[in-house]
């Protein structure tokens, strides 16, 4: 099966995120924000291109083996020390897209102690959250709602977007986001309850 990483080449510490973005959409906010987060070089970020390509979920084809594409992105999971999602909000919630990937996973042993984490791309998409956290927290006892980071560029122009995502404050603000993941992977396997408050502290841009 193809990886989306590379071989380990060093004994150096970096740690292996697979970055998906729930949005399809070519010139997707969130897909630009995972892939400044890719060039940031703070960790070895692989992005899934394009959730659009696994077939519909159904449990007549889960397998194992499932469909290609779908063990395409188990492996990427697998090989992955954590999983970072950035995504917008479709009517209230998050789009199918995600669901199904999630779908997908949910049977499989890939995602079940999997640290999961959140990108978010816009200022506005709350309830999407809510909803996104109650399902991660679900597939996996790893998810970690305080890890957030908020980069409100969705109703920016193009070029005040150029910026934000080229900026030494974003920068910083993802080097802080993968030092509180890389605490979480190094973390022995207990799973933390969510009560929802954390949130309000969470990191983000103004
Ligand atoms: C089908 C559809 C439904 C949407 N529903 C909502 C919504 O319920 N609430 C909201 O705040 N924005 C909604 N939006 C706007 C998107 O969340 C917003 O444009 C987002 O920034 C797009 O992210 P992207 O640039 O990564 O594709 C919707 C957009 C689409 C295409």
């Amino acid at each position: 099966m193809p990886s989306l990483f590379q071989p380990r080449s060093t004994d150096r510490r970096m740690l292996r995120i697979l970055a998906i973005s729930g949005s399809t959409r070519a010139a997707s906010r969130n897909m630009a924000l995972l892939r400044a987060f890719a060039a940031a070089g703070l960790a070895e970020v692989a992005v899934m291109a394009d959730l659009a390509a696994l077939p519909g979920f159904s449990p007549d084809l889960e397998g194992p083996p499932a469909p290609p594409a779908v063990e395409v992105l188990l492996a990427a999971i697998a090989a992955a020390d954590a999983v970072v999602i950035a995504c917008p909000e479709y009517v209230h919630s998050f789009p199918g897209a995600l669901k199904n990937a999630i779908d997908w996973c949910v049977s499989r042993p890939e995602i079940i102690h999997k640290p999961i984490a959140l990108l978010h791309a816009s200022h506005r998409g709350d309830e999407m959250l809510v909803h996104l956290r109650r399902v991660l927290e679900t597939v996996s006892s790893r998810f970690a709602p305080d890890i957030f980071l908020r980069v409100p560029i969705a109703a920016l122009p193009e070029a005040e977007v150029v910026r934000v995502l080229a900026g030494a404050e974003l920068k910083a603000a993802l080097a802080r986001f993968v030092r509180a993941l890389t605490d979480w992977v190094d973390e022995p396997v207990i799973s933390r309850p969510f009560d929802g408050t954390a949130l309000d502290g969470a990191d983000g841009l103004p």
